[in-house]
């Protein structure tokens, strides 16, 4: 049998076309537009989405018997908010993860409902990309179209109801909408009456590798699918990437280089930081997790090479940086092109090069922004630790583990060995393995992640190089609450 898994990223989605031993027989990338139509905003259509499914199935099965395949899942970008009318037709674009529009709608949750009175219901505070605010932002802003709301649900329910026809979201994806009571696993109800919304109005909560129905008979004609294809929920993007790098169960680590950079942290309990300065989600193998999540990690490195030094050649440009250089770089970068999540929560944070002299080059920049994104990981992963968690390794994933630079600057960065896994498509990957699960072939996540993930290389890091870089993150985290202030002014 062939399954189906689908990675909903932010620039592009992502399909897998893997058999029933987890190998990866063929994948197509269908790319689509991001829009800011303010400064701060982000926005996406979710008919390119879809249309990005309509074009990519059918071109992935292209040579393969679509008669053999069984299930599809996917894993998709967090947090955005889809809203529906009664026609089921789409309100207006998607207001996604990392948009910063809603700072009043946060400060409003955070500060007069209270963190705590949100912690209770929900395990987390508001972040500016959470859903829940971005529904009071509708609410206050566009009344008319929040009062047609009849449906709302994140990017990857967009397609599975566009497949099955059914609205459904699975739990760890729900996690990030400040609307769902984490630790019950079921919607809060004193969160969806703060949001002016009914249950009615939320789709059907499913564990992440349940079935949610089977492919509409219009949809499986135009993919060239069977109608017996099942869907299952699916999970939010790092909770399918965690499923696909093998980290599931008590206290495993992955970290994620994607457009986003993320730390996520597996556990059969379930547990709040305290300060809620990480994220207490629901996982897609029934237990939670913690997840520390910076909104700009390769994006930097996508801005600072595409946008400023204007080069495609990312290896060329790293060659450049040599390996005596590191541990040694008298230029920062703070990450915050996008504001800032975890675990600063500050939406007028802006990135920032500091330290420059006459002796400074260009290898020098680039090397800072590939050093500042693996500090601002190291803040979480302080977190993690100082709540006591052990990290003794992780897996890597994401676009930004292919360099092998990147990969040795964050080892060293966090002391930690980083497991590279043998098939490198984290979300797709993990989405295939909870289809795999809703069919029957696995009993259980954590079965499926025991017999297919294995880990391919390993980064250990250097006793010497380490050291070096704990005095640069030294130096590195005493520059964010020195400009604090002063970002406040800039905006
Ligand atoms: C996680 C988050 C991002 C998006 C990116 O909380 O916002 O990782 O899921 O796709």
């Amino acid at each position: 049998m062939l399954y189906i898994g689908v990675d909903l990223g932010t620039s592009a989605c992502k399909f897998l076309l893997v058999d029933e031993n987890g190998e990866v027989k063929n994948t197509v990338t269908k790319e689509y537009p991001l829009f800011f139509p303010h400064p701060g905003w982000s926005e996406q259509d979710p008919a390119h989405w879809w249309n990005a499914c309509l074009e990519g199935i059918p071109e992935l099965l292209r040579g393969f018997d679509a008669s053999q395949v069984a299930g599809i899942g996917a894993g998709g970008q967090m947090h955005g908010l889809v809203a529906l009318d009664d026609q089921d037709q789409v309100l207006r674009p998607a207001i996604l993860w990392n948009d910063g529009r809603t700072a009043a709608q946060v400060d409003y949750l955070n500060h007069t409902v209270g963190k705590d009175k949100l912690s209770r219901c929900t395990a987390n505070i508001a972040f500016a990309g959470f859903t829940a605010p971005k529904l009071l932002w509708m609410q206050q802003q566009e009344p008319e179209l929040f009062g047609r709301i009849a449906k709302i649900m994140l990017p990857k329910d967009y397609l599975v109801y566009r497949l099955t026809g059914v609205h459904a979201t699975d739990l760890s994806d729900a996690s990030g909408m400040l609307l769902l009571d984490v630790e019950h696993r079921c919607w809060s109800k004193e969160m969806l009456d703060i949001c002016g919304i009914a249950e009615k109005q939320m789709p059907r909560l499913f564990e992440s590798w349940q079935a949610v129905g089977t492919l509409h008979p219009e949809t499986a004609k135009a993919l060239g699918l069977p109608e017996n294809v099942v869907v299952c929920a699916g999970a939010g993007d790092n909770a399918a990437a965690a499923v696909g790098t093998g980290t599931v169960g008590e206290g495993h680590c992955n970290i994620s280089l994607g457009t986003s950079g993320t730390i996520f942290i597996s556990s059969e309990r379930f547990g709040v930081d305290p300060n809620n300065a990480l994220h207490a989600f629901a996982h897609a193998d029934g237990g939670w997790h913690l997840m520390g999540c910076m909104l700009s990690a390769a994006s930097c490195n996508k801005w600072w090479q595409d946008e400023i030094i204007g080069t495609t050649d990312y290896k060329g440009e790293e060659a450049r940086i040599l390996p005596e250089k590191l541990g040694k770089n008298h230029v920062y970068f703070l990450p915050y092109l996008m504001g800032e999540r975890s675990p600063i929560n500050d939406t007028n944070a802006r990135g920032t090069f500091i330290g420059m002299n006459m002796d400074t080059t260009r290898a020098d920049m680039t090397q800072a922004m590939l050093e500042g994104v693996a500090f601002a990981i190291r803040d979480s992963f302080e977190v993690a630790k100082s709540l006591g968690i052990d990290i003794p390794r992780s897996n890597i994933c994401g676009g930004g583990s292919r360099s092998a630079l990147w990969k040795t600057i964050l080892a060293n960065v966090l002391g930690i060995p980083l497991d590279t896994l043998a098939t490198e498509q984290g979300p797709g990957y993990g989405a295939a393995m909870l289809a795999m699960v809703a069919c029957g072939r696995f009993s259980s996540v954590r079965q499926a992640a025991q017999e297919l993930v294995r880990v391919k290389s390993t980064v250990e890091p250097d006793r010497q190089l380490t050291q070096l870089y704990d005095e640069r993150y030294d130096r590195f985290r005493r520059i964010y609450p020195t400009c604090k202030n002063l970002f406040a002014q800039l905006i």
